[in-house]
Parts: C-alpha cells; sequence; structure tokens
C-alpha cells in the first residue's frame, strides 16, 4: 500500500473547466506551459469563497484592512520586511503594473534595462510602449542563473536608460537572486539613478533553504527607486480570481503610479480580494506541503534527465523547468515536445529558441508519463 499518498498526487479532471492550459492542446498532449498548477487550492480559500458566495450580493467591493494586515504579517513572517499600510496599492494582475509602471515611469525612445531570458512581459511592456530594452544576459555562474554585471553596467550606464525590471525569483531558470547580487544591482542603481521594478510573484515558491530577499528591503535608497509587485496567485493556485499588489514606499512614485492607473486599471475582483485574505491568513500549512512536493517533482526531473542530451539546472525556485535542447538534431525543441505528447512553453518567448520551459507544477503521475513520452522521442532520434 502507498502510505505516502499527498493531496498533490491527486489527478484532477481540467479539461471542462475553460482552462487555458488545459485547452490550448488536443487530448492526446501533457500540457505543461503556463505557469499554474494541476493542483486543487487549499481548503481554506474555497470555504471562503464558497461563503462569499452564499452572500449573493456581487456589488463594488473595497479592499478588506484585514488583507493589508494579512499582507504586513506575511511579508514580515517570511521576509522581515515591515512595511507601511498605505505602501500597499492593490491590483488585478501583476502584468499590468508592469505595463503600467514602464508607461508611468519613463518616455517613449527611453531605455530599459532587462535580465534576461526572461518571463516575456518584462520585455513586452517596454516594446509596446516604444521604450528600447537593453538585455543583459543572464549566464550560468556556479551552476545557477545570475545576470553578466558587466553586461548591466553597461546597460545601466547608457544615456536614457531609466528604469530596471528585475524578475525575482528569475523566470525562466529558477534563480533567487542572493543579497550580494541584489547590493550589486541597487549600486548600479543608485549610481546611474534607475528605477526598479521588481517582479517577484514567484518569492513565495522558493523549494531550496534559501532566503528571499525583496530588492526594496536592501536599504531605504533601494525602498525609494524600488516597485515591488507579489501576487498569492501562482504560490495558492489562485491566478484566474485575478489579484495582486505593489509595494511601493516612496509617496511621489505611488501618487504618480495611482494616476496612471486612473480609469485604466480597475480595483480588484471581490473573490480575488477573498481569496487572498484566506491564502496569507491560513494558507501556511498548504503552503509547506506545496513547497515540499514541488522540491520532489524538481529533483525527480533532474535525476530522469541527466543522462539525456536534455540539460537542466538545479533551480532554487519556482515551477518551471528550463531546458536546454541544443544538443538535439533538431530544428524546433518546442515542436520536438510537441511531437513527443508534451506542450511546453516555447524558449523562443522568453529570449532562447534553443531552450523550452516545463511546467512541473502537476501530479507526480503527470510528470512521470511526460518524462515517459520524452525519453521515447529522444530514443527515436538518436
Ligand atoms: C514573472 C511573472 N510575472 C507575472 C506573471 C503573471 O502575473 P498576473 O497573472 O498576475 O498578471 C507571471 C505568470 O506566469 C510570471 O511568471
Amino acid at each position: 500500500m502507498n502510505t505516502s499518498f499527498s493531496v498533490f498526487d491527486t489527478l484532477i479532471d481540467r479539461s471542462k473547466m475553460s482552462s487555458d492550459k488545459w485547452s490550448k492542446y488536443p487530448e492526446s498532449i501533457i500540457p505543461m506551459w503556463v505557469a499554474d498548477m494541476d493542483f486543487d487550492s487549499p481548503a481554506c480559500i474555497k470555504e471562503a469563497l464558497t461563503q462569499r458566495i452564499d452572500e449573493g450580493v456581487f456589488g463594488y467591493t473595497h479592499t478588506p484592512k484585514a488583507l493589508v494586515k494579512a499582507i504586513q504579517s506575511h511579508l514580515v513572517r517570511r521576509y522581515d520586511w515591515a512595511i507601511g499600510a498605505g505602501n500597499v496599492v492593490h491590483l488585478p494582475g501583476l502584468v499590468c503594473a508592469l505595463h503600467l509602471s514602464v508607461r508611468a515611469f519613463s518616455n517613449e525612445g527611453d531605455r530599459i534595462v532587462v535580465p534576461g531570458p526572461v518571463y516575456y512581459h518584462l520585455t513586452k511592456a517596454p516594446l509596446l510602449a516604444e521604450r528600447k530594452v537593453e538585455h543583459v544576459d543572464m549566464v550560468i555562474q556556479g551552476g545557477r542563473w545570475t545576470p553578466d554585471m558587466a553586461q548591466f553596467e553597461t546597460a545601466c550606464a547608457k544615456s536614457n536608460s531609466k528604469m530596471i525590471l528585475l524578475c525575482n525569483p528569475h523566470n525562466p531558470g529558477g534563480s533567487v537572486y542572493t543579497k550580494a547580487e541584489l547590493l550589486a544591482i541597487h549600486t548600479l542603481a543608485e549610481k546611474y539613478d534607475l528605477l526598479v521594478v521588481s517582479d517577484e510573484i514567484h518569492c513565495d515558491l522558493i523549494l531550496d533553504d534559501l532566503p528571499h530577499v525583496p530588492f526594496a528591503s536592501l536599504s531605504k535608497d533601494a525602498a525609494n527607486r524600488t516597485i515591488t509587485l507579489m501576487a498569492p496567485s501562482k504560490t495558492f493556485n489562485i491566478a484566474g480570481l485575478g489579484y495582486a499588489f505593489a509595494v511601493i514606499e516612496n509617496e511621489a512614485l505611488r501618487q504618480t503610479f495611482n494616476q496612471s492607473r486612473m480609469g485604466l486599471v480597475p480595483s480588484p475582483n471581490m473573490l480575488g480580494l477573498t481569496a487572498a485574505l484566506a491564502a496569507y491568513e491560513d494558507g501556511q500549512e498548504w503552503h509547506q506541503e506545496l513547497l515540499t512536493y514541488l522540491a520532489k517533482n524538481r529533483d525527480f526531473l533532474v535525476d530522469r534527465l541527466a543522462g539525456t542530451p536534455l540539460k537542466m539546472l538545479h533551480l532554487e525556485a519556482t515551477y518551471l523547468a528550463w531546458i536546454d535542447a541544443s544538443a538535439l538534431p533538431i530544428e524546433s525543441p518546442n515542436q520536438f515536445f510537441l511531437d513527443a505528447g508534451v506542450g511546453v512553453s516555447d524558449g523562443k518567448d522568453f529570449g532562447n529558441p534553443n531552450y523550452v520551459r516545463l511546467n512541473f507544477g502537476c501530479p507526480k503521475s503527470t510528470l512521470d508519463d511526460a518524462i515517459i513520452r520524452i525519453e521515447k522521442a529522444l530514443k527515436n532520434i538518436n
């Protein structure tokens, strides 16, 4: 008898849930692309939502004070980061805040410094607003992805460089920036007087015993020049409920941000607020179990790919493996995986077509099925 059954082992049929992830490909393909997980949300969230639905009236809703308190406690408990209640800005998602920040704090033609390959909205936000992306290579050092700091300085030093868009923990690649790395980036931000927009949506998904350091927590100067973006959506698998928040400690920046959103970026949905409150108040035990499960899935994947031509580093955070397929004699790694029956994200979308991003936020048996398919396809090209 298998005594170690986990709630995360449960197979959930999402095919009829209008799921983006599960409707992109035919049934024969295991979808492992967009960043949501095939897990049930914690009971505390489902109960809070049910209770709210039962109230039956769904008019305009403001953010409950308790949510701000829960966020403050969460940030102190996990990151030793104390923030004022008035510094939290509630949002219906994080991506809109990336785009808004670029538009609110830079002008057409300005340069935005972005280490990548990276989650595509960090480059899309500048490009769609007619800004220039000053790309900084993420390179492998000590078995993990980290920005090339010489390139970073060159990019920051260019005329019209206005802003750094950081993704910490990094997606894809899963690096948790160390305090030393962040301090080095802050030195550049201060020297060249750049605003930092730090997308920390994956900060609660650290799989190793490593601290997440919010960029803004580094120093008073860092706090003054940083817009921090966070959300419970990835961690508690509630992306469809649309809730994220920004922490903006500098009052002038906060005012500009709020003025720029007016009439364009709405308040978060009432159900998103309800779920976020339940997650931060009562989701800790579930969260810890999730991290243990994801770390096992990561190790399982790393072990199984070792010895194949597919290369994947040990990732410190996220459930998004960044897999190098450049050793394969194939034209499109994305198509190779698809032909194998596994629908991954194309590395091209993040900045490197030789890679794919595979989402292992799923029951281990699903991951195992996918790996078996990949192994079979690898045999067929050898
Ligand atoms: C780094 C990063 N930022 C933002 C998002 C999406 O944020 P939201 O759904 O809140 O707009 C994702 C989703 O994968 C992500 O990986």
